[in-house]
């Protein structure tokens, strides 16, 4: 009987380890998999801004950087990050177009689009293609309203949306403007920019030394400032063992972290919580 039940183990015990096994190797493959899936390529990534380009040529698409992107070149691709969360993420070197004068690094950004449900606000139009008063009035409700829905914050009172979100001068666009439509094209372009809660959050918030610039866009596609974690994250593990500052700027420092903090635990809809603090997505 014992020699039995000895087999029986012995013959369980394999039969669990090869499970494992099996298991372990299916999971990491998997892994693997969906690391790949996730990583972008270089190629993709010029066809991505090769596609942007094509739309801004047949005007489909406007912002203040398009032209930097696409004809100037003053804001060439360097190379593609992760696709993080569904985004677009490309690193490029902007050349005195996003700090006057300067020469510096900046992140091409927007949200991955396929799979997710987005309209178009598809306005009236005159028969010129130009909006008409009413389609105005409606963009600027539609737009108030999800500022509102996401943000909480009520721009109603902001005498014209459109300047203060698109980064760029609505009236005085549409009147240089060269083709016909270009009004529709900006809040098409603009509302493609506001169904991106991290575009929103950060127009709302440019103010703050926290937030990182937005230099300008082009149809859904942002560019703004590369921020990279830097050394606070990378060695010291605290900002007060930091050499340079004083005791008075350090701790005016720590207070505006702590009113983020605030901030994003009162001020939205939802608590917003980070749960992924990794000097990677940080990046
Ligand atoms: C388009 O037509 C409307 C109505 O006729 C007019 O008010 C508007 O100024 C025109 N826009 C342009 C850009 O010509």
């Amino acid at each position: 009987m014992r020699i039995i039940r000895c087999r029986l183990n012995r013959l369980i015990k394999t039969s669990i380890c090869a499970t494992l096994l099996i298991s372990l190797v299916y999971v990491i493959s998997l892994v693997v998999i969906t690391v790949k899936e996730n990583q972008c390529s270089n190629e993709e990534s010029l066809h991505f801004i090769e596609d942007l380009c094509e739309d801004y040529k047949s005007h489909r698409v406007e912002g203040r950087l398009c032209e930097a992107i696409c004809e100037s070149k003053d804001i060439i691709f360097q190379k593609c990050a992760n696709y993080r969360g569904g985004k677009v993420v490309l690193l490029a070197q902007c050349n005195g177009r996003c700090q006057e004068g300067k020469n510096v690094k900046a992140v091409i950004k927007t949200k991955r689009w396929e799979g997710h449900h987005f309209e178009p606000l598809n306005l009236g139009t005159h028969g010129n293609k130009s909006l008409t008063a009413d389609s105005l009035k409606i963009a600027k409700t539609l737009m108030n309203d999800l500022i509102y829905s996401t943000t909480k914050v009520n721009m109603g009172s902001i005498k014209d949306i459109f300047e203060k979100l698109w980064e760029m001068d609505f009236t005085s666009f549409v009147k240089s403007a060269r083709y016909p439509g270009a009004d529709n094209v900006v809040i098409e372009s603009l509302w493609k920019l506001l169904n991106q809660d991290e575009y929103l959050f950060m127009s709302v918030n440019k103010d703050s030394h926290f937030i990182p610039k937005i230099y300008g866009t082009c149809g859904g596609v942002y560019v703004m400032e590369y921020a990279p974690s830097g050394e606070n994250l990378n060695s010291s593990p605290s900002i007060f063992t930091a050499k340079k500052g004083g005791w008075v700027e350090r701790a005016s420092i720590a207070l505006q972290i702590l009113d983020i903090c605030q901030s994003l635990d009162i001020d939205f809809h939802e608590p917003l919580h980070f749960c992924d603090v990794r000097k990677k997505t940080l990046d």
